[in-house]
């Protein structure tokens, strides 16, 4: 295993690397205004994905940092860790025919997949954006003295302070249990501050990660504490639980909330754990104020509590928007789609009728889909002499709005009037 990669793992993960992580990272989708909808599984598992990228023979042709081929993009390192899942449903089906051609040349077999396992593969590739990079043991002793933190915090020497030494906190690796006990101190560290008037300072992108490397280094040894990587599902829960729904209107979590601080699915937030963690150090002040302001009681959080939630944030990052059906709509007809998936089944049709699509209305679905059919798709199209269509940008998130407004049960039903579609011939 690379060094980096490694790394990054045991930011979480126990013994054998990943052999033990339980992630519940979901790949969620926006379907409604009101709610977030965990769509297809509620909980894409990163060790599972772990595990049927090597099953699937993933790994032979991409790498993760630098660990596996090269044949494609290193995931680790490619966008697709950033996009939403709507988009990352487009982007694997532009490459099916590439893909689908390595496959060939290379002499794997072709291999299908399930949707739980495009869920978790899905997840694997979100979470392994948002690992942080290895830390700089020598950048952190910098950052801790130009912010000021040692003027009352020492780090394994004698001198005292006004806080508490920090290096009995070297045994914690992950930046997240920093964030919490941070979190957990800003009120009477701001007190503190205050007293010695002083700026509460604010922790920029690694600055949080390069502080744990230096405490660490600074060479106490102990038991090793690890989380397990956040729960998407339950840290959607203690976004409510913890009353931070009062102040952030995360429609997300069902609340009508008072919008006192800022859409956190709108927000422009940093992608990995360690700079999000840094971002609620920075703004504490400003909410304990407010809280006071407010009459909010100010609820404890424990470290996994903390991973939670940060899972959720970062999830909301991959939501989708609605998607505009009726553009998705003339993108069935312009990619060209139409010419084979009919509005009604015909008995010798060579591909299934539209409604049918539906079924596969998710990004996930239809990733899943295109991985397993999209081989005879490809032929039927080269036959036809049509060229594979190509999403971009939200294509395919418009896409998926209109394959959801078609119901099977009720036969095909567009959003506009039968007969109308726009028909431009020939995908582009
Ligand atoms: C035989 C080689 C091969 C195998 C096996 C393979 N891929 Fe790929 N993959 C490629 C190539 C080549 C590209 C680039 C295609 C292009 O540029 O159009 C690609 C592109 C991608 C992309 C888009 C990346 C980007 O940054 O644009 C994703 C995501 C992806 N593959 C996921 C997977 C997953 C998941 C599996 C296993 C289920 C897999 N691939 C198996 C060769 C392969
Ligand atoms: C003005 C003094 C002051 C400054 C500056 C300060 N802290 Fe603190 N810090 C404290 C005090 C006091 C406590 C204990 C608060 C409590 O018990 O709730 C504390 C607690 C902590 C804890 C929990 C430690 C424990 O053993 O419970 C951490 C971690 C921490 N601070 C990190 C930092 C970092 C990182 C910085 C710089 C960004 C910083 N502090 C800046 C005064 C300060
Ligand atoms: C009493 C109101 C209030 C509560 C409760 C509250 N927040 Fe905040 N939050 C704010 C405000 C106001 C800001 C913007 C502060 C600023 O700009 O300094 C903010 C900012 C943030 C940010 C940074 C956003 C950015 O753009 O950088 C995050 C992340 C965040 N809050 C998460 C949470 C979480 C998680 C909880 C629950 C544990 C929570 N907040 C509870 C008021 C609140
Ligand atoms: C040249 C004809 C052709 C074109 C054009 C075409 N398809 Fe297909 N499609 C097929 C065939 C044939 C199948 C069945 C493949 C199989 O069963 O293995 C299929 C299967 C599918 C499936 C899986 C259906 C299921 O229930 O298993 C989806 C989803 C799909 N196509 C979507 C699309 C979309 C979206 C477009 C336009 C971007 C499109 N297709 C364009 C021929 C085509």
């Amino acid at each position: 295993m690379s060094n980096q990669l490694n790394h990054r793992w045991h930011q979480f993960a126990t013994g054998v690397v990943v052999g033990t992580v339980v992630l519940g990272f979901a790949c969620v989708t926006r379907v409604q205004a009101q709610s977030i909808q965990v769509t297809d599984v509620s909980s894409g598992d990163v060790t599972r994905g772990w595990r049927i990228f090597h099953e699937k023979e993933c790994v032979d042709c991409h790498a993760i940092w630098d660990q596996g081929g090269h044949v494609g993009p290193d995931l680790g390192r490619s966008r697709t860790g950033q996009l939403s899942a709507g988009q990352l449903a487009g982007v694997m089906w532009n490459h099916i025919p590439k893909m689908l051609g390595q496959i060939e040349e290379t002499g794997h077999a072709p291999s299908t997949l399930s949707r739980d396992e495009m869920n978790e593969l899905f997840s694997l590739i979100f979470f392994v954006r948002q690992l942080d990079e290895q830390g700089n043991p020598r950048r952190g002793e910098q950052i801790l003295r130009n912010k000021g933190c040692t003027e009352c915090h020492s780090v394994d020497t004698s001198e005292g302070g006004v806080g508490p030494d920090l290096a009995k906190w070297g045994k914690y690796a992950n930046p997240i249990v920093w964030a919490q006990m941070m979190w957990e101190h800003a009120p009477l560290m701001e007190e503190a501050m205050r007293r010695s008037d002083m700026v509460w300072p604010k922790l920029e992108g690694s600055d949080l990660v390069h502080i744990v490397a230096y405490v660490r280094s600074a060479g106490v040894s102990g038991e090793k504490n690890y989380l397990h990587p956040g729960s998407v599902a339950n840290g959607q829960q203690l976004f409510l639980d913890k009353a931070c729904n009062q102040c952030h209107p995360a429609r997300a979590a069902g609340s009508s909330g008072s919008a006192t601080g800022p859409d956190l699915s709108k927000a422009n937030l940093p992608t990995s754990v360690g700079a999000l963690a840094s971002r609620m150090w920075n703004h504490s002040p400003a909410m304990t104020k407010i809280m006071r302001e407010k009459n909010v009681e100010r609820r404890p959080i424990n470290p996994q509590e903390l991973a939670d939630i940060l899972a959720y944030i970062l999830a909301l990052g991959h939501l989708d928007d609605e998607g505009d059906a009726l553009k998705g709509e003339q993108i069935f007809a312009q990619k060209g789609c139409i010419q084979c998936h009919e509005r009604e089944g015909v008995a010798n049709a060579i591909a299934p009728a539209v409604a049918q699509l539906s079924g596969h209305a998710t990004p996930v679905g239809m990733a899943a889909t295109m991985w397993n059919h999209g081989a005879s798709m490809l032929e039927q199209m080269t036959e036809a002499g049509l060229s594979w269509p190509v999403f971009n940008d939200k294509e395919m998130v418009d896409l998926l709005a209109y394959l959801r407004t078609l119901n099977s049960a009720t036969g095909a039903r567009g959003v506009s009037s039968q007969g109308e579609t726009p028909q431009t011939g020939k995908g582009d």
